[in-house]
Formats: C-alpha cells, sequence, structure tokens
C-alpha cells in the first residue's frame, strides 16, 4: 500500500517506515513461558516489543525492536486525554511443521491505516510494517505456544503523544506492537451464547467511527457490556435505530442464515455503512462463501445453493423467520473466537431462540469454521498465509 503520504512527504522529508533501519536489542533476561493451559487473553506478553516513533517534522524514525517495556508518556500528552489512539488485532500461527504464519496480515495494515487516516495521525507503508511485525514474531518465535489452536496475538497499537492539551492534529506519535500467547477461545468446545439485544446503548452512529478501530470505540462499551452479562447474557447484540438493524456483536462482525420461503438458504450479513468495523474474518467468510457459489472452490458440507447477501436485517426479519421456522442460525466472527454461535437473543423482556447444531455450530458456520482454522493451521493450503519463519 503507498498510502505513506504525509505532510512530510510535500516537504521532500523521509515519511515512511524502512524496514533496513530496523535494530534489534534482545532482552537479557528472557522470562520463563507459562504453561499453555493457564493462558489467560492479553495478560501475558512476550520478551519483546516493536516501537517506531514519528514526529511532524522528520516523519517515521527508526523502528525498533527492543525489550517489552513500559513507555514513559508526560501526563498532559494528547493521547491521555483525548483517545488520539488506535489499535490492531492479529494473530501468529504455528504449524504442525513449525512453520509460523500471519493470516491476512495486509487487510490489518489497510485497516489500521484507514484509523489513522481518521484521527489525523501518520499513515505508512503496508508492507514496511508487516516486514517490522514478522521480525518481532522472528524473534519472539518462542512465545508462539504448539499447542493446537493457541497462537501468538500480536496487538499493533499508534498513538499520539504530544505534550499539549491543545485539541489538534498529532505533530508526534508512537506506533509499538506487543504480543501476548493465547490459548483457543473455547478450550471445551463450542458453546453457543446468549446475546442481548441492545437498544438503551449505542455503539456506532451514521457518520461516526464505528467503522475504525479507534481505541475510543471500546472504553464506554464495557458499561453496556457489564449490564447484559447482569442479565446473564455473554454479548451486547448492538440494534440500531427504530427499527432495530443488526450491527455488531460485541467485538464481531455478524452473520444471520435464514432459508427463504422457496428454502433457498440465505447467509446475511450487515453492509458495511460506517458503523460496522470491517473486519477481516468477515471478509474471509463472505469470500469463502462467494468461492463456493462461484465454484472456484467448493466447501465440504456447505448448502449446495446459497445465496450470499450483505444486506441491513432488522429484528423484526429475525422474529418473523423464526416463526416460520426458517431460522437457521446465527453467529458472530473475529480473529478472537474465528466464529462464535449465538443460541438466543435477548429481546423486549423474551428470548428469541436461535437453532444451534448439536456441537454447537450450525450447518453453514462448521464448514466455514472448518476452512479457516484448517488455512490459519496450514492443514488448508492458500495465499492467505503469510510465513514468517520456517
Ligand atoms: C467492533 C469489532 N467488530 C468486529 C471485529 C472482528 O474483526 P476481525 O475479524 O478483523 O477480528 C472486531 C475485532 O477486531 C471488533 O473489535
Amino acid at each position: 500500500m503507498s498510502q505513506g503520504i504525509t505532510r512530510d512527504s510535500m516537504r521532500g522529508k523521509p515519511v515512511d517506515i524502512e524496514p533496513s533501519r530496523l535494530t534489534v536489542t534482545k532482552t537479557t533476561s528472557p522470562k520463563e513461558l507459562p504453561p499453555s493451559k493457564s493462558l489467560i487473553f492479553g495478560e501475558t506478553f512476550s520478551d519483546h516489543m516493536l516501537r517506531i516513533p514519528w514526529t511532524d517534522a522528520t516523519g517515521w524514525g527508526a523502528p525498533s525492536i527492543v525489550p517489552f517495556s513500559t513507555i514513559n508518556l508526560c501526563p498532559g500528552t494528547t493521547m491521555l486525554h483525548y483517545a488520539q489512539s488506535l489499535f490492531e488485532g492479529m494473530k501468529a500461527y504455528r504449524h504442525a511443521d513449525d512453520t509460523v504464519t500471519l493470516f491476512r496480515p495486509e487487510m490489518n495494515m489497510k485497516r489500521m491505516n484507514t484509523s489513522a487516516q481518521r484521527l489525523l495521525l501518520p499513515t505508512f507503508s503496508s508492507s514496511a510494517l508487516i516486514e517490522c511485525i514478522k521480525a518481532l514474531i522472528a524473534v519472539d518465535r518462542r512465545w508462539i505456544p504448539k499447542e493446537p489452536g493457541h497462537s501468538l496475538y500480536i496487538r499493533p497499537t499508534l498513538i499520539a503523544t504530544n505534550s499539549t492539551l491543545a485539541i489538534a492534529p498529532p505533530k508526534e506519535a508512537l506506533l509499538f506492537v506487543i504480543a501476548c500467547p493465547v490459548g483457543p477461545y473455547y478450550p471445551q468446545g463450542f458453546k453457543p451464547v446468549p446475546l442481548y439485544g441492545t437498544t438503551e446503548y449505542t455503539r456506532a452512529a451514521p457518520k461516526g467511527i464505528g467503522g475504525y478501530k479507534l481505541a475510543a470505540n471500546y472504553g464506554p462499551c464495557t458499561l453496556a457490556q457489564k449490564c447484559a452479562a447482569n442479565w446473564g447474557y455473554t454479548q451486547n447484540l448492538w440494534l440500531h435505530g427504530p427499527e432495530h438493524w443488526l450491527t455488531e456483536a460485541g467485538v464481531m462482525n455478524l452473520f444471520v442464515v435464514i432459508k427463504d420461503s422457496g428454502g433457498v438458504t440465505e447467509l446475511i450479513t450487515p453492509p458495511l455503512n460506517g458503523m460496522i468495523l470491517p473486519g477481516v474474518t468477515r471478509d474471509s467468510v463472505l469470500a469463502l462463501a462467494r468461492n463456493h457459489v462461484s465454484g472456484v472452490k467448493r466447501l465440504g458440507g456447505f448448502p449446495d445453493v446459497i445465496k450470499v447477501s450483505e444486506r441491513p436485517i432488522n429484528m423484526g426479519e429475525i422474529i418473523q423467520s423464526s416463526k416460520e421456522g426458517r431460522l437457521v442460525e446465527l453467529f458472530g466472527t473475529g480473529t478472537a473466537a474465528i466464529i462464535t454461535p449465538v443460541e438466543r437473543i435477548g429481546y423486549n423482556g423474551g428470548d428469541v431462540m436461535i437453532p444451534t447444531g448439536e456441537d454447537g455450530m450450525g450447518p453453514v458456520s462448521r464448514p466455514l469454521w472448518t476452512e479457516l482454522v484448517g488455512i490459519q493451521m496450514g492443514a488448508v493450503k492458500s495465499d492467505w498465509n503469510h510465513v514468517v519463519s520456517k
């Protein structure tokens, strides 16, 4: 991607991230690896981190891989006051033959650049940052758990670091990347989750920031999440407007499967209307389903005939199709759990029940999950995998 064009390029200054300038300082006190069974998401960090500073005057500085450490910030730093902060979430997987890969990292880089543009933070060359991230993963290779279903979660983050309380486009920024070993999201197998159809709070609004992966989108949702949890639901189903359009489920994109009156299966996900994060898993599910339909690659077990739609769907249609026995399944998608089946939606004081298969997954989500996990763990060949090291 060549969107590393910032205000600096007009003044002829070096602007982009340059992997050739990368330096590596290894820790002298490597940590002991925790037992994989004890891993809790986001609580264990690998030995190193990647740091790349930026200033408006000089562009991107030299990338460095350094021992994992705290970041010193002035208490007046704009990011601490005005949430000029964004992040990404991706995973490095270790295959059975020990090859380490990233799954579609260019999609995360594209989204990170889009988020940066929204906050007037600096953009960068996707391939340059991928190269630096690959170097970090190679240095911390031993942190990628060997057990099936495990991975190294990678968290690229970009923050404004100006020491000023003035609200203005950032003049200084820091891009850093940290990594956490993680286990499977559902160690005991798939467990369909209950969602709370949320109308009391809004995650995203038209022309707002819901379509970007900005820090400001996440903190405010924890109150709604806590309310849902208090009422016995795992996540919020974010419903928009008086018609209660389905948007996202917690921090996952959403898919619904219904049959039309003629019995034809339709796989539906709400369109990217600015209120929905363009998920990498969402895009991958759509691509796999469309490849099945076009015959590019048929998925074993997937319905023979299926319509794939990016279209609005509201609670009225969910309830109607449920009443008529046409609701097949509903699931969330995201890097963390790949596919999460839903068992019911708390709505208007009652529960709308969603069919789930014996093992938790439905007839459409299961073949999609099998294919996606097969690719990520190396059992299925795909050019979505970027090799980090062999
Ligand atoms: C709000 C939101 N929606 C959807 C997703 C799923 O996106 P992806 O498939 O890229 O992980 C995420 C996670 O990144 C998210 O935070």
